[in-house]
């Protein structure tokens, strides 16, 4: 098997390909709009969530083509969120991936749309008729994508973000809230790449119960990182959330118990792989990488 870094290289450059062919162009009209769109995603992230794609795909023998353009979908979802969540009416962020964020870099109305168009590019790309024999497989990949987007998935996390400012909630709370806003989006990408193989509800559901976990820890490292790091090794603002009151996992429990409860969910993920053995060494990898990550 390759080398785990080497293979984080090769699907970064493969899903910066991808993404790079599925956007329009920056010349064509609207320019600001399309400029938009490519700043906020091309060049930048860890494309987390695209290394699940294809780690849980490798599993089924997925297609390349239809595990491409489940990574792009993905993606284009996640840095829609990404711009939204930096807005001002937001968590009023000016840097992101080391760079300005999009409102900053052109105004807000234009990453106001730019999130919005990335949102229905991604459903675009999932869609493509013929993406997958199966019409059926695939529409169910639409549907799960579109749950782990919407109102019971990351945008209803967001609301239950912005909600929570100034408020001390209960761990149950706070883990609701994660799991949502975070979670469901790095569930569903696991899923994505599963479904684009062979039928295995072993696999499936080895994945799954390893997606939950690995999407809640995502989230409970994100609070530590930020308060415990800084801007320019993030490439976002540190201290964001004790300056702007919200509650986190170091917030209620404190630095110790939130590193303890990220390296629990760590080792469920690992457990919920059991059953698949040795085949499941990437996803493992992947656990340990989402834990020990610096920004
Ligand atoms: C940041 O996600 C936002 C959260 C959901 C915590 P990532 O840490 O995956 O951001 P990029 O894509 O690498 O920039
Ligand atoms: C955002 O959580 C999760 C999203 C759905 C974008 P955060 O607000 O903590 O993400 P960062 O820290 O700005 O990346
Ligand atoms: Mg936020
Ligand atoms: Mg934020
Ligand atoms: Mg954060």
């Amino acid at each position: 098997m390759t080398d785990f870094n080497d293979w984080v290289r090769v699907i970064q450059a493969r899903t910066e390909a991808a993404l790079t062919h599925c956007l329009p162009e920056a010349h064509i009209v609207p320019t600001r709009l399309h400029q938009a769109m490519r700043y906020a995603v091309l060049g930048g992230g860890k494309r987390v969530r695209a290394l699940l794609v294809h780690a849980a795909g490798d599993l089924c023998a997925g297609d390349p083509v239809a595990l491409d353009a489940a990574a792009c979908a993905v993606e284009l979802i996640h840095a829609y969120s990404l711009v939204h969540d930096d807005l001002p009416c937001m968590d009023d962020d000016d840097l992101r991936r080391g760079k300005p964020s999009c409102h900053r870099q052109f105004d807000e109305a234009t990453a106001l749309l730019a999130g919005d168009a990335l949102q229905s590019l991604a459903f675009e790309v999932l869609s493509q008729p013929g993406l997958l024999p199966d019409a059926d497989r695939q529409l169910s990949m639409l549907h799960m994508l579109a749950q782990a987007a919407g109102s019971r998935g990351m945008a209803g996390g967001q609301a239950i973000d912005l909600e929570s400012i100034g408020h001390e909630l209960t761990q149950t709370e706070l883990e609701q809230m994660h799991i949502h806003k975070t979670g469901a989006l790095i569930r569903a990408a696991a899923l994505l790449g599963a479904h684009c193989g062979r039928e295995d509800a072993e696999v499936v559901r080895a994945v799954d119960g390893y997606a939950r976990n690995i999407g809640l820890a995502f989230q409970v490292v994100d609070d530590i990182l930020d308060g415990e790091s800084d801007s320019s090794t993030l490439g976002k603002t540190a201290g964001k959330d004790a300056a702007q009151n919200k509650p986190t996992y170091v917030t209620i429990l404190g630095l110790a118990r939130a590193r303890q409860l990220a390296l629990e969910l760590h080792d469920n993920a690992l457990a919920a792989l059991r059953p698949l053995g040795a085949r499941a060494q990437r996803l493992e990898q992947l656990a340990a990488f989402v834990l020990q990550r610096r920004f």
